[in-house]
């Protein structure tokens, strides 16, 4: 799929994170409930590999709860990583948050030790509604200080306890192509950079085969017949269930992909995640043999 996707400012936020990261205690990696792996950014794991992680699984209340059981305990099984599922808006995310860093790296206390804590993310996957949570009421400290590049923020959420905040970014290859649809369906990827329509039915094609009630439900499809259709029929389904008509009551394509895409990002077919960890393994290593 031809995703141009990696705009030439992410390079700045590269570097901006390779440079903070030899300074901070611990790194907080916010990923995507829906698509943990293809959320995760491979960058990240390299230029992180010796320090301590807090893997936070955001919008869990989109993602299915059964595949977020599976991703937890599989997360837990990695040393030095600690992880949380939330939904950015509940209100006890940033103290389970704050908590959960602490634990990670017990022993930097105090106003000579302050915790040093780098945030990451993806666009889009919700780190600013976590970090404004964290922030609570108090203002964020930031900017022209010395050695705080134009590519970070320093946040102050405690005497001792300070976040560096960069801006989201993707990374420059994609090695599991069922990652760059996964990422371009949840809304990472900006709708310029992909065709609607490829990402839509590839969409269609995972949740037919996975969620094929939950579709059944959302585009009241027939009980029997629709277990038979292929990605293409269910777009064109959709498209006449959600009126994306040409003249003449032909589909438009375009537009029923766009229906189905937001659909899927509002959560309005259900509760979808969109890898398990079997899946991701399986997808891995037919990527590195290409
Ligand atoms: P970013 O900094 O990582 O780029 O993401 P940001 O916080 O801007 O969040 C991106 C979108 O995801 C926002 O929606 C935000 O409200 C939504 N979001 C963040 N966390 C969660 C979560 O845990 N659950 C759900 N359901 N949504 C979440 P938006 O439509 O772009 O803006 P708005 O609706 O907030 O106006």
């Amino acid at each position: 799929m031809a995703i141009q996707w990696y705009p030439g400012h992410m390079n700045k936020a590269k570097k901006a994170i390779a440079e903070r990261i030899k300074s901070v205690d611990m790194v907080i990696e916010v990923l995507d409930a829906r698509l943990p792996a293809s959320s995760a950014n491979p960058l990240l794991a390299k230029l992180a590999a010796d320090k301590p992680k807090l893997k936070i699984l955001n919008k869990q209340d989109l993602a299915d709860p059964e595949r977020t059981v599976l991703w937890l305990t599989d997360y837990r099984a990695q040393p030095h990583t600690n992880v949380l599922a939330l939904d950015a808006s509940e209100k006890q995310a940033a103290s389970k948050i704050i908590a959960a860093c602490r634990s990670l790296v017990p022993n930097r206390h105090g106003l000579d030790r302050p915790l040093r804590v780098l945030i990451c993310g993806i666009p889009n996957v919700g780190k600013s509604t976590l970090i404004n949570g964290m922030l609570g009421k108090r203002s964020a400290k930031t900017g022209n200080e010395p050695g705080i590049t134009k590519a970070e923020q320093r946040l102050i959420l405690a005497d001792d306890f300070w976040l560096y905040d960069t801006p989201g970014m993707l990374w420059p290859k994609i090695i599991v192509e069922e990652a760059g649809y996964n990422l371009a369906a949840s809304g990472a990827v900006g709708r310029n950079a992909l065709d609607e329509e490829t990402v839509a039915l590839e969409l269609l094609d995972y949740l037919r085969r996975h969620y094929l009630s939950l579709l059944q439900l959302r585009y009241q499809a027939d009980l029997s017949e629709s277990p038979h259709w292929r990605d293409d029929n269910w777009l064109e389904w959709i498209g006449k269930k959600r009126g994306a008509l040409l003249s003449g009551g032909r589909i438009d394509y375009q537009k029923a992909a766009e229906r189905v895409l937001t659909d899927f990002r509002d959560g309005l077919i259900g509760r979808i995640t969109l890898e398990t960890p079997n899946q991701w393994a399986v997808w891995l290593k037919k990527g590195q043999m290409q």
